[in-house]
C-alpha cells in the first residue's frame, strides 16, 4: 500500500483491492513478453534485410541505448507512480492531459486488430507445419492464407486465446502465461539458432547480419535513422500505454531501472537471434534477404524448411515460438483499454476483455480481408500513434511531472541516476523522438523532409 505523496497537489490513491504482480520476475516477464513478438521476430530481420544488414544493427543498437531504455523508464514512472490505468495516470496532468491516455488506449486497440491477423497467420501456419503443406508452393500459399474469410477466421481464433489469458486477470492469466512463456521462446530460439548453424552456407548469412558497411551508415542516416528509432519503439512496445500500464502494477520499492535494462537487454538479444536464425537459413537456401514484406517470415522461411531434412518438425517449432510471441503480445495491448474500463467501471475483468476482443475482431475484419487496408492499419500505428503516443509520454515526464518524476525514478534504486535521466529525456529523447515524429508524419503524408 502506498500513500507517500511528494507533492500536496499529487494525491496517491492505490485503489484498495487493484491488482499488482505477484513477484518481480511476473512484471519483468509480462514486460518482456510484450517487447518480444512479432516486432522481433519478423519486422527486425525484415527491416535490417531492406537497411543494409549489419548497418542498421549497429544504429539499432545506438538508438536502443539511447533512445528505448531512457524512454521506456519514462513509461514506468508514468505507470507505477498513478496506479492507475493509462487515462487516468495522464488525467494527473490536468484534464487535457487525459486525451493523451486515450489516445495511446486507442493506439493499443487499434495495433491489437491486425496484429491477430498476422497472429491468425502463424496459427494456420502452425497447424498446417505437421504435414508440410505449404512447401508446395509456399508463395501461392501465403497469398491465400493472407487475405479472405480463412484470415477472418484464423484471426479470431488468435483473439479468443487472448481474451482468455486476458480475462483471468494480471496474477493468475498474464504473469502465469508469460512466465512459461517466455522461457519457452528463448529455450526454443537458442535451439533453432543453433540448427541453423549447422547448415552449409550459413557463413554467408551471419557475415550479411554481423559485418557492417560503416559507409552505408553515412551515406543513408537520413532512412537508416528513422527507421531504426521507429523499429526501437515498436519493438519495445513504447508509446501504446503497455508498459505505462505494467508499471502500474508494480509495487514502490522495486528498482525500475534495474527491471527496465534487464528487459531492454533480453528484447535487444531476442532480435538478434531472430537475426543468427533467419539469415543463415534464408542464405544457405540461397534466398535474397531483401525479398520480404508481410510475408517475409512465411513465404521465406517456409522456402527454407521445405528443402530441410526434418522440415515439419522445424516448421512446428519455429511457428510455434512466433505463436507464443505474438500472444504475449497480443495480451499487452488488450490489456491496456482493459484496465481501463476495468479501473472505471463496476463490470467484471472477463466481460471487459470478452467485449473489447468482440471489438477488435471487428476491427481486424478490413486488415484480413484486404491487404491494402492491411498496411493502412500498420502505418498509421507505426508512423502517427506510437510516435506521438510517445511523443507525449516525453513532454508529460519532462514538464507536466518534472521533479515528481525524479523522486518516482529514484524510488528503488536510490536516486542515483534519476536526475541525469530526466535531463537527458528533456533534452535528447525529446529532441530524437520530435524528430522521428516528423520524419514519420512526413513520410507517412507521403512528403519527402530529408
Ligand atoms: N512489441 C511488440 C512486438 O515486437 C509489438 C507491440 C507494439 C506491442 C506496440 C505493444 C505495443 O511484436
Amino acid at each position: 500500500m502506498s500513500d507517500r505523496s511528494l507533492l500536496p497537489g499529487w494525491a496517491h490513491r492505490r485503489v484498495a483491492g487493484r491488482e499488482q504482480w505477484a513477484s518481480r520476475i511476473g512484471f519483468v516477464m509480462a514486460a518482456v513478453g510484450s517487447a518480444v513478438g512479432l516486432g522481433n521476430l519478423w519486422r527486425f530481420p525484415y527491416e535490417a534485410a531492406t537497411n543494409g544488414g549489419a548497418a542498421f544493427l549497429v544504429v539499432n543498437v545506438v538508438a536502443v541505448a539511447l533512445i528505448g531504455l531512457p524512454a521506456m523508464l519514462a513509461e514506468f514512472v508514468v505507470g507505477r507512480r498513478a496506479q492507475r490505468n493509462v487515462v487516468d495516470a495522464f488525467r494527473e496532468g490536468g484534464r487535457a492531459w487525459a486525451t493523451a491516455g486515450v489516445l495511446a488506449a486507442v493506439t493499443a486497440f487499434w495495433i491489437v486488430s491486425y496484429y491477430s491477423v498476422v497472429g491468425g497467420w502463424v496459427v494456420r501456419y502452425l497447424f498446417a507445419s505437421p504435414t508440410g503443406a505449404y512447401f508446395a508452393a509456399p508463395s501461392s500459399y501465403f497469398e491465400a492464407a493472407a487475405v479472405g474469410f480463412d484470415a477472418v477466421g484464423y484471426a479470431a481464433v488468435f483473439l479468443v486465446v487472448t481474451v482468455v489469458i486476458v480475462a483471468m486477470g494480471i496474477e493468475r492469466g498474464i504473469e502465469l502465461a508469460t512466465k512459461v512463456m517466455v522461457p519457452a521462446i528463448l529455450l526454443l530460439m537458442v535451439g533453432l539458432a543453433a540448427f541453423a548453424a549447422t547448415l552449409p552456407g550459413s557463413g554467408a548469412g551471419y557475415a550479411y547480419f554481423l559485418e557492417p558497411d560503416f559507409g552505408y551508415i553515412v551515406d543513408n542516416a537520413a532512412t537508416l535513422i528513422p527507421a531504426a528509432v521507429g523499429e526501437v519503439l515498436f519493438t519495445l512496445s513504447l508509446g501504446a500505454g503497455i508498459m505505462i500500464t505494467y508499471a502500474s502494477y508494480v509495487d514502490e520499492t522495486e528498482n525500475l531501472v534495474a527491471d527496465g535494462a534487464a528487459i531492454v537487454v533480453v528484447n535487444t538479444l531476442v532480435g538478434y537471434l531472430a537475426g543468427l536464425i533467419v539469415f543463415p537459413l534464408l542464405f544457405a537456401q540461397g534466398v535474397e534477404p531483401g525479398s520480404a514484406g508481410p510475408g517475409a517470415i512465411f513465404v521465406s522461411i517456409a522456402n527454407a524448411f521445405r528443402t530441410l531434412p526434418a522440415g515439419e518438425l522445424f516448421g512446428v517449432v519455429f511457428y510455434f515460438v512466433v505463436l507464443v510471441a505474438a500472444l504475449s503480445s497480443a495480451i499487452s495491448l488488450l490489456e491496456i483499454p482493459t484496465a481501463y474500463f476495468v479501473d472505471t467501471t463496476d463490470v467484471e475483468r472477463p466481460v471487459v476483455a470478452a467485449a473489447l476482443g468482440v471489438g477488435a475482431f471487428a476491427l481486424a475484419v478490413p486488415s484480413a480481408l484486404d491487404q491494402s487496408l492491411f498496411g493502412f492499419f500498420d502505418s498509421v500505428a507505426s508512423q502517427v500513434l506510437l510516435p506521438t503516443g510517445l511523443f507525449l509520454v516525453t513532454v508529460f515526464v519532462g514538464w507536466v511531472y518534472g521533479r515528481e518524476a525524479v523522486a518516482e525514478l529514484g524510488e528503488g534504486d536510490g536516486g542515483t541516476l534519476s536526475r541525469a535521466w530526466h535531463w537527458y529525456l528533456r533534452t535528447v529523447v525529446f529532441a530524437a523522438v520530435g524528430m522521428t515524429l516528423l520524419l514519420s508524419l512526413a513520410s507517412f503524408a507521403g512528403v519527402e523532409l530529408l
